[in-house]
């Protein structure tokens, strides 16, 4: 059996947890928007063609902000074919996944859909084929009160108050030689400084979002990513990083110490900003937006991602399991660690297409990855603490010698309640983790764990519940203690009342 001790103390704080953590993303990509959040005809969906059981099953994630278009196909995306009547928008090539978007849902559609599943919308502009022009064009179809051009045609399609969309991504992932518009470094970083200057003078509320690197393995990583926001420092407020990780060795042991690869991207963008901010003596405070993170690497290849010039192929339909589930985990726990740095991150994706979520003509499916993620935003309010681990150690491969305990903690000083959350990383053994609260009583505790049969254990459509969270007990061995045991591997999240001493 491993053993670990994590302590804590209320008032060592690392920052306040932005809520903006627990956001996702929906792209135009396969059956994500059609036969996923939109899908008219269906008994499931409302009489705009929103699937009730998909938004229902959405809210349980309370994702403060929704990314869209994209994604890659944001980069060849003209805003203005989705807009107006139905009738009259264009079928259009979509290079980005070789598929047919048919422009049925597009920005009026997703504002709506947004109110229904209380999110808000955080959207992309085209910086690939397009530019400076059409992106201030659709801030002001998004945000200006009527009166102009843009505003006005929105009031004619039937919206007459603006939308006051706050946040806005400056392109999507430029420093990919799959984008559409690709372009080095310095060229993005004049694209996105022209655009910002436009988007800033028209609405100075907005926040901005630069392109950073799409992967830590990009030739160009943190260069890229310096280049643009020392270029762009005085119109943007976050750097964008994305990670999807991937177990293609099929080592468990190594996949789940991919925590420790999530920290030191954050640690890097952590060092990178402050670099910049010092270089150009400057006060403000750049934040790290992880705008697309998962796991995937089952779904991928021409048959997965190629959608041979057809609508609403079913790409990227990636199957979750046990491990996958506790990779998710850790990329929520890493972000709460650093609540310093990290200010906004979307899971990537939200329906369908690597997502939580599947659907099909009659429902819904739960993947695994959803539980961790549900339960973590759920319980994660205030401020993130410190989090001193003393941990027995396991082999994680070419990873090397790897704490078996991840844990993440947060702490609300308005109601006084502490929400831990433990990943055993180790696919062997058990652990017992002791939690050592040192200036709280505890006034009520419950515990959840997510564990399976094994690390590939999955949901189905047949055994839907094969991966999902329950309830079990917590020792309290002496006062302010807190023990459980932890299976190998497997999460348990932790809601603890206390009262300071
Ligand atoms: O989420 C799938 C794709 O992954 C996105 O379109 C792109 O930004 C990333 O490469």
């Amino acid at each position: 059996m491993n053993q670990a001790t994590l302590r804590l103390d209320t008032h060592f704080v690392v920052a306040p947890i932005d809520r903006r953590i627990f956001s996702g993303f929906l792209e135009h990509l396969g059956r994500a928007v059609y036969q996923g959040v939109y899908d008219p005809g269906n008994e499931l969906s409302d009489k705009n063609g929103f699937r009730h059981d998909v938004i229902a099953a959405l809210k349980p994630l309370f994702m403060p902000l929704v990314r869209y278009p994209g994604g890659n196909f944001v980069s060849d995306y003209d805003w203005t074919d989705g807009i107006g009547p139905k009738a009259n928008r264009p079928k259009r090539l979509d290079y980005a996944w070789q598929s047919i978007e048919s422009n049925q849902f597009g920005t009026d559609e997703f504002m709506q859909w947004c109110k229904l599943v209380d999110t808000k919308p955080m959207m992309a502009v085209n910086l690939g084929t397009a530019g400076a022009r059409q992106a201030a064009a659709l801030l002001e179809y998004c945000n200006l009160p009527v009166g102009t051009a843009w505003a006005d045609k929105r009031a004619a399609n039937g919206h007459k108050d603006p939308y006051g969309v706050k946040v806005w991504c400056l392109g999507n992932e430029m420093d990919g030689p799959w984008q559409a518009g690709h372009v080095p470094a310095d060229e993005y970083a004049r694209r996105a400084y022209q655009a910002g200057y436009l988007m800033k003078q028209m609405d100075p509320t907005i926040q901005l979002v630069a392109c950073g690197s799409s992967g830590r393995g990009m030739g160009t990583y943190l260069e890229y990513d310096r280049t643009a926001v020392d270029y762009c420092w005085d119109q943007i407020d976050f750097v964008s990083a994305h990670r999807y990780s991937e177990n293609h060795r099929n080592d468990s042991a190594w996949f789940l110490a991919e925590g420790t690869e999530i920290d030191r991207i954050i640690e890097d963008y952590d060092g990178l900003l402050t670099y910049v901010r010092g270089k150009r003596r400057s006060k403000k405070h750049m934040h790290l937006s992880f705008d697309e993170w998962n796991v995937w690497y089952k779904a991928m290849g021409d048959k997965h991602q190629r959608g041979n010039w057809k609508e609403a192929a079913p790409l990227l339909e990636e199957v979750y399991n046990l491990e996958d589930a506790l990779v998710a985990a850790q990329y929520l726990m890493a972000f709460i660690r650093r609540a310093d740095v990290v200010k906004m991150a979307c899971l990537a994706q939200i329906v369908n297409v690597i997502a939580p979520i599947l659907t099909n003509e009659k429902g819904v499916l739960i993947q695994s990855i959803y539980h961790p993620i549900a339960q973590i935003a759920k319980l994660a309010h205030g401020q993130s603490l410190m989090t001193l681990v003393d941990s027995t150690k396991y082999k994680a491969g070419d990873r090397g010698e790897v704490a078996a305990l991840d844990a993440a903690a947060s702490y609300d000083p308005a109601n006084g309640n502490l929400a831990v959350f433990l990943v055993n990383r180790d696919p062997t053994k058990a652990l017992t983790a002791s939690v050592r609260l040192a200036d709280v009583t505890v006034d009520g505790v419950s515990a959840t764990c997510l564990t399976g049969k094994d690390v590939k254990a999955a949901n189905t459509w047949e055994h839907p519940n094969a991966v999902a969270p329950k309830p079990i007990e917590v020792e309290q061995p002496e006062p302010g203690t807190l023990r459980v045991t932890i299976p190998g591997p497997g999460m348990v999240s932790l809601s603890v009342k206390t009262t300071r001493r």
